[in-house]
Formats: structure tokens, C-alpha cells, sequence
């Protein structure tokens, strides 16, 4: 069965449902994603969105800012056009109903914005709802689409490849032999294991991030990395995948999965000390706690290096107490859940993948180099964030970039005719079987996490890149074997994207001989300028 549609966007966090938003206005947009509407990282998260607005800030500091965390990387030109468009989307989102925290919470005269601080920044800028920024803003937009009439959305759908022109389904076998254009992709229905066709005349990739390609992770199960899998196996070029966010402070706990301890803490004054209770960040970097993230996880990986311990912890029980209560009430509530009261004593926490800086390579207008198919939020590299991305600097990326690409989205639709464009092929399950080796996905999917934390987490080497390479050439060969035997499943869907991705870290950190931003590889311990100043492209080759 073939669904048409104006736009398909494939994912619901801020930059799907912003890009839907904007793009309802010009023609249907249908979207489909792989659990509720509401499940995305974008949901999590907790510090808030960069903008000017502070009296002391301005363009140029936010700009010089970024460029500074991206370490030689960023892309000025884009740096300078997110960020002057950052105060402007703010304003978008409270007159959509978001409520951003006031300076003086409580009087409903201020109207001026709270403006929290984290690592990297050099005024205070982040607009925030409490410590819960993502949960407000996605109550919104999802209550928005809800009510609009030119969009239909597909829960518990999820993406398998996106179809290129001359895509062809041959006894389950995809031959893609030119993909300039895109139109559309294959998806599983995950509650009635059908495989459906949409057909579209612009598509968007708004799929979130990789986290879950580590062990440790501050994300949530959807962010397997298929948005960047997909595009990398239509022939898109993806671009700078290892540079890995590591979040300095994920809490450590049995019981805890994926919490994470916001930065905004550490802007509050919280303190990260080693467990005599000894502050630490003092002997790394003249900003101390408030140093960019790259050198915070590593100082704290450093510190567990030298004395074996399961964690660091983070102080912030000198700070008044119900201040703490009320600026955290979300992070306060989940630590006294499991015992800790962060009032009083400090919380351990420790280092885990938390961002993607690289993705899918766009242009200013979200725009890959597949015609028609356009990549958002954080499975773009739009040249943002360099070798390390700025606090709060993702969302603000995500909204902006929505509304760059619904701008040319309108302008391009004009010109598609989808009588000139060929019918997809329905999926072909010929050959294929239910699977009788469940037990592959799983082994497989836990291998990858664990190695690619051992060897290509927070400080790597050319010899544990090989390593890690050599297990994954073995893995992927598995999985391709399975997947053209066995009917997809979901399960096995994200474990080829996490092994796709997986592989594209290990190539591009074996490329980046040097130490910059994120890649920190002892071999190469300096910045070298003079042969790495230039961002790591790849590209699959089609036939
Ligand atoms: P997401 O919000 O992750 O949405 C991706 C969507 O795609 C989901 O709906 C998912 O289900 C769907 N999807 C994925 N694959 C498929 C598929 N194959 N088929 C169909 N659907 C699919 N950034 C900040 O700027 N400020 C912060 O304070 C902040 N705090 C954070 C806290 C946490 C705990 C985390 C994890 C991240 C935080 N970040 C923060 C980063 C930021 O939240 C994300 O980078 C941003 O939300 C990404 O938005 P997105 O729309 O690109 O992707
Ligand atoms: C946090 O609140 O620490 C996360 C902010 C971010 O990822 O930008």
C-alpha cells in the first residue's frame, strides 16, 4: 500500500514537529514515528535553549562562544545565522504556549526571561521551563499537532530506508544505482509487522541522535542513529561522526538509566569533587566546572584513571537549599527516589555519550546532497557545532534549521510533479522468514555497545580503533547476512543502524589523526591545523 503525501518527515522530537508545523502551512505533511509522538530525546531535555537576551550578552559573544567549544571547526556563517535567529524562534514557541521560567517567578508583571548558565558560555543565556525545558516544549508542539488538520501523523512507525529514484525491490534486494532524488521511504508498522510505502515529494530526516551506539548513554532507547544510518546507505554524505558528546555528569546508580544531572547545576554553583570530597576541576581549566564539556568528561574520566573509583560527585549542597528544590524539582525528585537527597549530600555521577555533533551533511537550508531530502536537528551537521557543541546550543540548532528548511521546503515544492516522479516499489518479502535466532540481535547489539565504549568512548588509540573496527567489519557482516534472510523487524532495524553507525565513529576517528574538540586519541595528543582543519566526509559509493 503507497501513501503520498507533500512532505514525509521521519521522527517527532522538536525538529520534526517544528519543521511540520512551519511546513503545514503549504501542503500535507504526514509523519511517522517510531514510538508515541512524544518519545524523542528532545523530551529529556533538561537545561534549556541558548539565545540572546541577557543585557550584557550579544551576538557576537554567543558566536565567538560557540566557535570557541567547536575547537577551529564551526562554520561561521552558520554559526552567525543560528544564533541571530535564536531570540526571534523563542519568541515563536512562548506565542505557541511554551512557558520559559520569568526572572522573578511568580510575579506575573516580569516578563523578562529567566536566563540560566552552563560550561562554554560566557553570560548567562539559557532560556529554560525549570529543569524539564524539553517536556514543556514538546507538550506544546505535540498539542499543536494534534489539532492540525493538514497533518497526519503514524505512531509506532518506523523508518527502514528511505527509496531513491531508481531504488529497485528484487526478491528483497535493494539495488540503488543513482540517488539524486528521494522519494520517500520503507516503513514498519511496528503494531501490524506491515511494511508500508510512503511516497513524498520532500522528505525529512528529524531522527535524533546515536547515543545508544554506548553503553553508557544520558539518551533514551529510540536513539539508535537510523536517520544518519539511512541517508549514509542512499549515497548522502555524512560528515564529522566522531565527535561524540560525552555529558560529564550522568548520574551513577543501579536503578538509574539514562539520568542525567544538568549542567544547569554546575551553573548554580554546584562543584564536581573526587570522594574525599576533594574539587578537582581547578587542576584541568582556568573556567573550572564551567568548562567546556570535552574538557570536563575527560578531566573526570582522568580522575577515575587515577584512583579506580566508580564515579566523581557533584556538590551543590552549599548552595540554599530551596532554591535547589525549586530551580531542580525534577532532578531533586528523581535522586531522593533513590536515596539521595542532593541537598545534603553530593550526587555521584560520571561521564556518558550524550550528543552527536556530526550527521548528515546540509546546507543552510537543511538541504543534503540528495535532491529532496532534507536532514534536521541532530542527525544534521550543519557545521554548528565543530569538533563540540555548546550547551543548549542543539535545540536552538533544531528550531532554527526547521524553520530555514520550511522556508525552502515551499519554495521547492512548487517545482515537484509527482506524475514525473516513478512509482516506488512496494517492499518485497520474498525469501524472507520469521527469524528463528532472536538471540543474535541481542549478543550483537550488546557487543557494539560495550566495545565501542572501551575503545572509541572519551580517549582513544589507534590500536583500540582497530580493534573496534575489526569487530565491527565481523558484526556487520552478520547482520547483513540475517537481515536478507529473516523478516525486519524493529529490533533488527535499529540493530543494523547502530552497527552502520557504529562503523561510520571507528572510520571517521581513524581518519582524525590528531586530538581536537570531542576525539581525543593519545597518539596524537596536539591539534594539527596544518592537515586536519577541515571536517571528515564520507560517502558510499553506489554502482
Ligand atoms: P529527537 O528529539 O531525538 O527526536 C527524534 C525522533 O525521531 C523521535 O521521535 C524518534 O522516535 C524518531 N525516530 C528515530 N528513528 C526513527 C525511525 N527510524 N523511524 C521513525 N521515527 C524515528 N539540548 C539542548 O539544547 N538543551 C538541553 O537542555 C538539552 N538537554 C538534554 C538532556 C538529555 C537527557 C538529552 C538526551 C539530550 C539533551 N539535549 C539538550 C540534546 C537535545 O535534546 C537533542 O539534541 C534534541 O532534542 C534533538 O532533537 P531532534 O528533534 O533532532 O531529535
Ligand atoms: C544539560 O542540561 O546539561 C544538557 C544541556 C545540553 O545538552 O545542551
Amino acid at each position: 500500500m503507497t501513501y503520498k503525501t507533500d512532505f514525509l518527515v521521519i521522527g517527532s522530537g522538536v525538529a520534526g514537529l517544528m519543521f511540520a508545523l512551519n511546513a503545514s502551512r503549504f501542503g500535507h505533511v504526514t509523519i511517522v514515528t517510531k514510538k508515541s509522538l512524544m518519545e524523542s530525546n528532545t523530551a529529556y531535555a533538561q537545561g534549556g535553549i541558548a539565545a540572546v537576551f541577557g543585557q550584557l550578552d550579544s551576538f557576537d559573544l554567543h558566536i565567538e562562544d560557540s566557535l570557541a567549544s567547536g575547537d577551529g571547526l564551526c562554520n561561521r556563517e552558520v554559526a552567525e545565522m543560528v544564533v541571530k535567529n535564536g531570540p526571534e524562534r523563542i519568541q515563536e514557541l512562548v506565542k505557541l504556549g511554551v512557558n520559559f521560567n520569568l526572572k522573578k517567578d511568580g510575579d506575573i508583571n516580569s516578563e523578562e526571561l529567566d536566563l540560566g548558565r552552563e560550561g562554554g558560555h560566557s553570560q548567562n543565556r539559557i532560556v529554560h521551563a525549570f529543569d524539564t525545558t524539553g517536556k514543556e516544549v514538546m507538550n506544546v508542539l505535540v498539542n499543536r499537532i494534534k489539532k492540525n488538520n493538514n497533518i497526519t501523523y503514524y505512531e509506532n512507525h518506523i523508518a527502514i530506508d528511505l527509496i531513491t529514484f531508481s531504488t529497485r525491490m528484487k526478491s528483497g534486494l535493494v539495488t540503488t544505482n543513482r540517488q539524486d532524488h528521494c522519494c520517500g521511504a520503507y516503513v514498519l508498522d511496528r503494531t501490524t509487522d506491515q511494511i508500508k510505502t510512503f511516497s513524498s515529494k520532500i522528505t525529512v530526516l528529524a531522527t535524533g541522535g546515536t547515543g545508544k551506539v554506548y553503553q553508557y548513554t544520558s539518551n533514551p532507547d529510540i536513539a539508535t542513529g537510523d536517520g544518519i544510518a539511512m541517508a549514509y546507505r542512499a549515497g548522502a554524505s555524512v560528515a564529522n561522526l566522531e565527535f561524540v558528546q560525552f555529558h560529564p555528569t550522568c548520574l551513577y546508580h543501579p536503578e538509574a538509566k539514562n539520568f542525567l544531572i544538568s549542567e544547569a547545576v554546575r551553573g548554580e554553583g554546584g562543584i564536581l569533587v573526587d570522594s574525599s570530597g576533594k574539587p578537582f576541576m581547578k587542576e584541568y581549566s582556568p573556567q573550572e566546572d564551567l568548562a567546556c564539556r570535552d574538557v570536563v568528561s575527560r578531566a573526570i574520566d582522568s580522575e577515575l584513571k587515577k584512583s579506580g573509583a566508580d564515579s566523581v560527585f557533584l556538590d551543590i549542597t552549599h548552595v540554599d537549599h530551596s532554591f535547589v528544590k525549586k530551580r531542580f524539582p525534577n532532578i531533586y525528585q528523581k535522586c531522593l527516589s533513590l536515596g539521595i537527597d542532593m541537598t545534603k549530600e553530593p550526587i555521584p555521577v560520571v561521564p556518558a555519550a550524550h550528543y552527536m555533533c556530526g550527521g548528515v551533511a546540509t546546507d543552510l537550508f537543511g538541504r543534503t546532497d540528495i535532491k529532496r531530502l532534507f536532514a534536521l536537528g541532530e542527525t544534521a551537521c550543519t557545521g554548528l557545532h565543530g569538533a563540540n557543541r555548546l550547551a543548549s546550543n542543539s535545540l536552538l540548532e533544531a528550531l532554527v534549521y526547521a524553520h530555514q528548511a520550511a522556508k525552502q521546503a515551499k519554495k521547492d515544492l512548487s517545482g515537484i510533479n509527482f506524475s514525473l516522479t516513478p512509482e516506488p516499489f512496494e517492499w518485497d518479502e520474498v525469501g524472507s522468514t520469521p527469524s528463528d535466532e532472536v538471540c543474535m540481535l541481542t549478543h550483537n547489539w550488546d557487543e557494539i555497545r560495550r566495545f565501542m565504549w572501551e575503545y572509541v568512548g572519551v580517549v582513544r588509540s589507534d590500536r583500540r580503533l582497530e580493534r573496534a573496527q575489526r569487530r565491527i567489519d565481523i558484526i556487520q557482516k552478520e547482520i547483513q547476512e540475517y537481515y536478507w534472510d529473516f523478516n525486519v523487524t524493529s529490533d533488527l532495524i535499529e540493530l543494523r543502524n547502530i552497527a552502520t553507525v557504529s562503523e561510520l565513529i571507528i572510520r571517521c576517528a581513524g581518519l582524525r589523526k590528531e586530538s581536537r574538540g570531542l576525539h581525543y586519541n593519545i597518539e596524537y595528543p596536539e591539534k594539527n591545523d596544518k592537515l586536519f582543519l577541515k571536517d571528515t566526509v564520507l560517502k558510499r559509493h553506489l554502482m
